[in-house]
């Protein structure tokens, strides 16, 4: 059996940035608004902490929806009632022992047994050079743990380690005790901190200097304002969706909104070497962090070799990679690494005795590990030890065909990712099996065709006449929407409620595409729609209606199974990359920009547009491609493994001919009956 994956992913927000907005909104004075929280066990432990403290923070919604925080500055935190709970999660506690160094209260910081088990002292010691006091009250430099803060010293502290949990706790410190401190770490760990004082005024300098980097901040003075932030997926959550489309056998996943700070994407990096090519697209700022949709598609992957400097880049990843490792050829060697040790489990023992387990070869470094990777199936139980990340590296490779792979505690994914089973049920299935003939084609009809390009590079006109040369159905995404919008209309819902229809609501539309000889009837309540959904107030609202969430769910199973035969030519934005993901053949056309503007306003009647109606409509096509191709909704991407067709110097004829080439050429190829 094969494994396919296909559709998107919207990973839950980012775990490190979650917990410092909460932080650092509860410690601003004025309302932070915060969306796109991560709603898992570990931050709902430090927005606990922050209760405790008497700060108001909401409950976390599961949706990531928009929350409020009202801080009251610092000065309003008081001492707790009882001890602060930290749950698991060794980010809460770490840098909430910085914040607290700056206050005038004493507090005990707690966590579960794993946390118990975790190093302090490496925080501690650089907050009591600062003037706080700290009382272990359990084992030596563990929780759990008394701080008492007071007023505090500046510190210039030369960390041994790269870490952002040290960083982040000396940066707080300086914020809480308003005073300057600088941190000098031999590897740049994660910024995140850095780039939130950044975007509260704060003037902190990272530079590289000398053997490593030093980060500075100047004595905060002013209050903390009040933060208005979307925190972008966590990367660490999309690297092991990342992996399961790198081992799948077909199809391909997009994985939406995911943020690509440079200091947490030390796995692309190392994927790109071991063969795996994952796509960046529509990069941008968001709250000061990069944010992008990643695309990625199977590869044959080889081993490779990770070493120290790399590691801080990558340091939650080791779990998925060695997962990856495993089904790689060669031997992967990853060194300089020993702060695995001291993770929520001691993560190379935990990793090399259950690739063990399930029958992997593997073995322990003092700093790292070798995993020799082959194809046998993987067979045998998995001990997470309540690693949310072993968890959730071992079942990307229970998802395999093939595999027999039981994970003891799949609960404990909450803490970093809650829904990871649902969401890799829904996005891993079986392949299709060939049908009996062994070469006969599961598409009955013919190949699907898939053409994606700008708006005016002629695509629409194109792909019609090259479907009628194919003797195809050409099917048009934007006669789906049309009749959408029409059916709304005529149903009476108005345009202003449509963002809030449901996907039940859009069924009870009546929508139904009836194929006919060369493409598709829109029915709307049983009667054809055809006209109607040409008409002028159909146009002026299709686009609202290509806007809405629920719409997209709708259409993308709809095109699936108006398509699912085969036999068709397919348009659109993202119909190579999303909607048929595995299409025989992917065309993206190209066009000069002024060609297309000069296409566009002769399609309008214009026959010949003098220079000053081509300038503008260059400018209107410039910042609609900008739109398509950073819309939130299916943006226009370009497959990596589509054609490029350049259309400009080619007229309708050729154009349509060079796709009709193509994919007769490709249909042959496949072993398919052309049609035409
Ligand atoms: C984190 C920093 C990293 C990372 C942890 C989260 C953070 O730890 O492993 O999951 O949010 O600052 P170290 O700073 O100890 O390397």
């Amino acid at each position: 059996m094969k494994l396919r994956v296909s559709g998107e992913v919207t990973v839950p927000g980012d775990k490190s940035i979650t917990h410092r907005a909460l932080m650092l909104a509860a410690a601003a004075e004025g309302t932070s608004r915060l969306a796109g929280l991560l709603p898992g066990a570990d931050c709902r432990s430090t927005a606990g902490v922050l209760r405790s403290l008497g700060c108001e923070v909401p409950e976390l919604p599961p949706d990531g929806a928009e929350i409020h925080v009202r801080g009251r500055g610092l000065d309003a935190w008081r001492a707790p009632d009882g001890v602060l709970d930290c749950g698991n999660s060794g980010t809460t506690a770490r840098l909430m022992m910085g914040l607290l160094a700056g206050r005038q209260l004493c507090a005990t910081l707690d966590g579960d047994a794993s946390l118990r088990g975790r190093p302090m002292r490496r925080v501690t010691d650089p907050l009591s050079a600062m003037g706080a006091r700290f009382r272990e009250a359990g084992a030596e430099g563990r929780l759990p743990l008394e701080v008492c803060g007071g007023s505090l010293r500046a510190i210039d502290y030369g960390s041994p380690r790269a870490s952002a949990q040290i960083k982040s706790a000396v940066l707080l410190a300086g914020v809480s005790g308003r005073v300057p401190v600088t941190v000098r770490e031999p590897l740049l760990s994660r910024d995140h901190t850095e780039r939130l004082l950044l975007g509260a005024g704060m003037a902190v300098e990272t530079v590289e200097e000398g053997e490593g980097w030093r980060v500075s901040l100047p004595a905060p003075g002013a209050a903390l304002p009040a933060l208005d932030l979307r925190v972008p997926g966590d990367p660490s959550s999309a690297a092991f969706f990342l992996a399961l489309a790198l081992l799948a056998d077909e199809g391909e996943l997009l994985l939406r909104g995911v943020g690509t700070n440079p200091t947490r994407t030390g796995l692309f990096r190392v994927l790109a070497r071991m063969g795996g090519f994952v796509e960046i697209h529509g990069e941008h700022l968001s709250g000061g962090e990069p944010v992008a949709d990643l695309l990625v598609r199977p590869a044959a992957l080889h081993a490779t070799e990770v070493t120290g400097e790399e590691i801080p880049a990558l340091i939650d990843e080791i779990p998925v990679l060695a997962a990856l490792a495993a089904r790689a050829e060669g031997e992967t060697r990853i060194t300089g690494a020993s702060e695995l040790r001291v993770k929520e489990s001691d993560r190379i023992t935990a990793l090399v005795e259950n690739l063990r387990a399930v029958g992997g070869e593997a073995e322990e470094l003092p700093d790292g590990l070798v995993v020799r990777g082959s194809g046998r199936p993987l067979k045998g139980e998995v001990r997470t030890h309540g690693d949310h990340r072993i968890a959730m590296a071992f079942g990307i490779l229970a998802a395999l065909p093939g595999n027999d792979v039981r994970v003891d505690d799949p609960g404990c994914v909450e803490v970093s990712f809650p829904g990871f089973w649902e969401v890799l049920r829904r996005v891993a299935e079986p392949a299709p099996a060939p049908s009996a003939g062994g070469g006969r084609r599961a598409r009955p009809d013919g190949i699907i065709v898939a053409i994606d390009g700008p708006a005016g590079s002629g695509k629409s006109s194109t792909a019609k006449a090259a479907a009628a040369a194919l003797g195809y159905r050409h099917l048009d995404s934007g006669a789906f929407y049309r009749a959408l919008t029409y059916a709304a209309l005529r149903a009476g819902i108005p345009p202003e409620r449509w963002a809030d229809l449901t996907p039940a609501e859009l069924e009870g539309l009546g929508v139904v595409p009836e194929p006919v000889a060369g493409g598709y009837r829109m029915r709307v309540g049983g009667e054809d729609a055809s006209e109607e959904i040409r008409s002028p107030e159909v146009n002026a609202h299709v686009s609202r209606m290509a806007a809405v969430p629920a719409v997209r769910e709708w259409l993308l199973d709809a095109l699936r199974q108006a398509g699912g035969c085969g036999g068709l030519v397919a348009d659109g934005r993202d119909i190579g990359t999303v909607v048929f993901p595995d299409a025989e053949l992917k065309v993206f056309l190209v066009c000069d920009l002024r060609e297309r503007a000069r296409r566009r306003l002769m399609e309008q009647g214009i026959e010949a547009p003098d220079g000053r109606q081509v300038d503008a409509e260059v400018e209107r096509l410039a910042s609609r491609d900008e739109q398509d191709s950073t819309r939130a909704v299916a943006p226009l991407l370009r497959a990596h493994d589509a054609d490029l067709l350049d259309t400009t110097g080619l007229d309708f004829r050729a154009q349509v001919d060079a796709v009709v080439r193509l994919a007769r050429r490709r249909a042959g190829v496949d072993g398919s009956q052309e049609t035409a």
